[in-house]
Formats: structure tokens, sequence, C-alpha cells
């Protein structure tokens, strides 16, 4: 009989150790070690399974025919051109995010369009029960859609029954709900949610169904326990949102089939997700042209370029150690940009607060944002306002110097199109014939400059 074997499983990173300890060695967590007891610990299985094949290993060349299958298209342009073009048959998909930001709610709607082009679909929920998806369906007006529903969360019952409904896509809704009786931990563990994860992934690939798996982030922003399903699939989608704001973002983290820099702009509505196609309409409404410390970045999220508005507030300080707060960049980067511009023109922040705010709960991670945050800065700190139809961008570098950014043009011609007529950008940006006024600048020094012209009298 098969000895019990207890092995102690890392909740985050899911490295396994032989003793328990408070501290994982791989990924440095506290507290997430769980004993999980296996009556067949992962690896020996496949060990003690003699292996009866044995056959001559088929070499190819890299280039032959193979066949490629049309992708699966919603008909959601952002859905489809966040997983590249549609979902590739046969491959597997996790959907991340928080609990609650509604990952369910577009995957249904996702799901109810494929049904809608003739795909046979299957609906799978292991989090709630059948009435509940229905509500969600009639709600969403879905409620007449070919898809197949099923509450379910047994692995085994699972994989027979896409066995023996081959549908095209299906939608585990969420993989920490599955449980297999191959091993005896709980569900939601690493260990089960590996495994299910592992077999889900060989039946998409043997199969050729889609399989499209939800999972939920814990708070530090990894999927809970299985980062491991990251390496398993072909692509990962991240679902995010800021609480209090109605819009969602959709974003490729790792994709084999696509870029993995494109996003997908949802709004959350009473009647489920709505495709966002003008982003930038939407981060820059309500805008204030007198009010000094905000610039609009024309910034890049993927191949789409998208305008967002910096908000910057410069202020005396009663604190001792002066405070920095940003929300949605990077604070290490402000640290630079406050640095460079102490050093290279003059300014002071020494005893002087300083928030950095990008405008409707947007990530910023461009280093082209460096200027406009700069241009934020130097506006609030000179009192001295952005006129309201300028852009900037550029990245900057510890010397001062203001350098060129990829995709300028597209840039540009975002914001000549919302109506913006002049650009705070670096100089090689004036090459061609730019749709708006170019201030080219050569270093923060001309940056200071030419937002000085503007200060407020008072
Ligand atoms: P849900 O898809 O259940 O989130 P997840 O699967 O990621 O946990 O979405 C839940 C939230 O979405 C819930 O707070 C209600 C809201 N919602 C709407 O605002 N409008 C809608 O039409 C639907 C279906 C949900
Ligand atoms: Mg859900």
């Amino acid at each position: 009989m098969a000895r019990a074997d207890s092995q102690f499983v890392c909740q985050s990173c899911g490295s396994v150790h032989a003793k328990w300890a408070g501290r994982c060695d791989d990924c440095g967590s506290w507290n997430t070690l769980t004993e999980e007891v296996s009556s067949a610990p992962l690896g020996t299985a496949a060990k003690a399974k003699k292996s009866t094949r044995r056959g001559k290993l088929e070499l190819v060349s890299l280039d032959g025919e193979g066949a490629e299958l049309p992708r699966h298209e919603s008909g959601i342009a952002e859905f489809d051109r966040v997983c590249g073009g549609g979902i590739v048959p046969g491959s597997a998909l996790l959907v991340g995010g928080d609990p609650g930001i509604g990952k369910s709610t577009l995957l249904l709607q996702a799901v109810a369009n494929l049904a809608a082009r003739g795909l046979s679909t299957i609906y799978l929920s292991g989090e709630e029960a059948v009435d509940q998806v229905r509500r969600r369906a009639r709600r969403l007006g879905l409620a007449n859609s070919p898809v197949a529903l099923a509450a379910e969360t047994g692995l085994e019952n699972i994989l027979d029954g896409l066995k023996s409904e081959k549908p095209q896509i299906a939608i585990i809704d969420s993989i920490q709900t599955l449980w297999t009786d191959q091993l005896a931990a709980a569900p939601g563990t690493v260990a089960q949610v590996r495994a299910c994860a592992q077999e889900l992934v060989r039946f998409a690939k043997k199969s050729g169904c889609a399989v499209v798996l939800v999972g939920h982030v814990t708070k530090d922003g990894q999927i809970a326990g299985p980062r491991v399903v990251e390496h398993m699939v072909d692509a990962v989608l991240y679902f995010e949102g800021e609480r209090g704001h109605q819009f969602r973002i959709l974003r490729a983290v790792k994709n084999r089939f696509g870029p993995t820099d494109e996003i997908g702009v949802f709004e959350m509505s009473e009647a489920g997700l709505q495709e966002v196609e003008n982003p930038s309409a939407l981060f820059l409404n309500d805008r204030d042209d007198t009010t000094p410390g905000a610039a609009v970045f024309a910034g890049m999220e993927g191949t789409r370029p998208v305008l967002t508005e910096i908000q910057a507030l410069v202020a005396a300080s009663p604190l001792g150690t002066p405070r920095r707060t940003v929300v949605g960049w990077d604070s290490g980067r402000l640290s630079m940009v406050l640095a460079v511009l102490e050093a290279r023109c003059g300014l002071s922040f020494g005893g002087r607060d300083v928030y950095l705010n990008v405008a409707g709960g947007l990530k910023i991670g461009e280093p082209a944002a460096d200027v406009a945050v700069a241009a934020a800065i130097i506006s609030s700190a000179l009192n001295a306002p952005l006129p309201k139809d300028a852009v900037v961008f550029g990245e900057m570098s510890l010397s001062g110097d203001i350098r060129a950014v990829g995709r300028s043009e597209a840039r540009l011609k975002e914001a000549a199109k919302l109506g913006f007529s002049q650009a705070l950008a670096p100089l090689a940006a004036s090459e061609g014939n730019p749709p708006v006024t170019l201030r080219g600048l050569r270093g923060v020094a001309d940056l200071v400059s030419t937002i000085s012209a503007w200060q407020l009298e008072d």
C-alpha cells in the first residue's frame, strides 16, 4: 500500500519543502507553507508508472506544413485583441483578477458571443450555482444564448463530461474550486490547483478544445498560490480595475500567440461590460484648464495610443521628512525625476510634499511618462498651468537630457484626433510632418523655461 507522505507546499509560489518553516526559502513569503498529505506524492506517481511504450524520437524540420486553425473570434474587439486576435483552438488561457472585478461577467459575455457565432461552448461554474449564473445571463440579456451550463467542481467528472460533449470552448470558473480525488489535499491548495490545471491543459492540447481557466488573485497580485498555473498555460490575461471606478482593463501578461502589451478597456454598467473604443476620452473627461499641476501624457498601451492626465501637487510640508505619494506610477522613478529636477534645474523639493496621481486609476509603466511627470511637477511648483491643448511625452536621462521614445507619430496623431494642438516632446519627434505644433525639448532646462512662460501672476 502506498505510504501517506506529507510535504509542505508554499501557497504563494508552489515550491515543495520537506520540512515546515515559517518562511518560504524560494519566494520569501511568510506563513505560506501548509502541509499537504498525498497518497501519491507528485512526481512519484509518474515514476512508479513504468512506461511500456518505446518509440523512436521523430525529428522534423522547422519548416513544414502545420494545420493553422482559424482563431475563435468573439466579436468583442477589446477581448479579441488582447488574446492576439481571438482564442486559439486547443490553447489554455488563464484569466486572473481580484474577486468581484468582473471575470465571470466578461467570460459569460465572451462565451455567449462565441456560442452565437455557432461554436459549441460549455461554461462550468464551480463557484456559483446554476441559478446564479442564469440570473446573471438574464441580466446581461444573454439568457437565450446556446451556452451549455453546469455547476461542477470534481475534475474527473469535468473531464469525462468534456470528453463526451466535445465542446470547442470550455470556461472553468474558477480553477481554485476544482479538486481531484487523486490528491488528499483540500481544494484551493497549490497541489490541487496545479494537478487540475495540468490535466485541463493536457486535455486542451489533446482535444483541440480551448480551455479558459479563471483564477482569483491574492492581495499581493499573485494568482492565489498557483503561479505554477501561469507556466502551464499559453496565455495569461489579467482583468484589473480600481474600486470606485467603472472601467476595467484586460491586460495580457503572457501570450504564446500574440503580443503581451495589449490592453482591452471595458466599462462596467448595469447591463454588463461595455467596450470602450476610445479610452483616451474616458481618462480625460472633465478637464479644467486653469489648474497648475496637470499634464496630459500621450502614452502607448500596446499598439494603441492612450492619453491620460497626470496630476502633481507640490506643497509646503509640515513634516521633517516630506511626503512622496504616488498613485499609478513607480515611486522609484518619481524620486529620480525629482533628483534630476533638483540637480539640473535648481528646483528644490526639500521641505515640500510631492503627490503624484494618474487620473482615472490607470497604471503607467512606460519610461516615456518621465517628461509628462516632470512637466506636471514643474507646473505645480511654479504655479504655471500647461495649456489645455498640450500633450507631453519623452524619456528623461539622469543627465537631464530628454530622449526620443518609440511611436511618436502614433502618439501625436492620437493627440490631434482628440483636439490637442501642441506637444512638448523630444526634438526627434519633430521629424516628418507632425500633426500638431511641436515644442521640441533637448533637456529638462528647456522644459522648465517653456513652462515658466505660463506662470500665473499672483
Ligand atoms: P463578477 O463577474 O461576478 O466578478 P468575478 O467573477 O471577477 O468575481 O462581477 C461582479 C461585480 O460586477 C459585482 O460587484 C456586480 C458587478 N456587475 C455589474 O455592475 N453589472 C452587471 O451587469 C453584472 C453582471 C455585474
Ligand atoms: Mg466569478
